[in-house]
């Protein structure tokens, strides 16, 4: 089986996708950790050197990388953005990815990403005034396609880390 893990920045797609992996005797992957290896840079490098364009070509390119491999028994956790454009949802179809949509509520997205906004491109130059605003509009311009295509919509709610990953892993049931 091969699943990946997709959703909103902060949403914690690669501290699951590390932990379910590891709980599965799978191996784990994360793409945007794929994408600094292959160009030697950072995620905040390339968006500031190259632009956003440039970045999402090279994520893709990352991606059909990763799909020619092959590799069964494993957990990709993509980056925010990465289900957004159809030439992502075709490769991760090709290989027939069990897609999980990780639907954490807009507010704990945003009182997280307020901490943790300096190794994310998109946020990291927002003033704090305009920092809810800004969460809040691209959240909803993508939440439609995050819920049209997920294989499993899991919702996270107000319950510890732990108990998330419990309920992921026995909503899978792999072994
Ligand atoms: C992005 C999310 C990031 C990273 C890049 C763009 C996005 O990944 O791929 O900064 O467009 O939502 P995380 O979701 O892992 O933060």
């Amino acid at each position: 089986m091969r699943i990946a893990l997709y959703g909103f920045m902060g949403a914690g797609k690669s501290s699951l996708g590390q932990k379910l992996a590891k709980q599965i005797g799978y191996d784990f992957k994360d793409l945007d950790a794929l994408i600094e290896t292959y160009t030697g840079k950072t995620i905040n490098d390339i968006f500031s050197s190259e632009g956003e364009i440039a970045f999402r070509r090279i994520e893709h390119l990352v991606l059909k990388n990763f799909i020619r491999e092959n590799q069964e028994n494993v957990v990709l956790a993509l980056g925010g953005g990465s289900i957004l454009q159809p030439t992502n949802r075709k490769l991760l179809e090709l290989k027939n990815f069990y897609k999980i949509y990780i639907n954490v509520d807009i507010y704990v997205l945003t009182e997280r990403l307020k901490k943790n906004k300096n190794n994310r491109p998109l946020l990291k130059d927002l003033k704090e005034s305009e920092f809810d605003d800004y969460i809040k509009a691209l959240f909803e311009s993508r939440r439609n396609i995050y819920e049209k295509h997920a294989d499993l919509n899991f919702k996270v709610g107000h319950e510890s880390f732990e108990r998330t990953l419990e309920r992921l892993y026995n909503y899978l049931n792999v072994n």
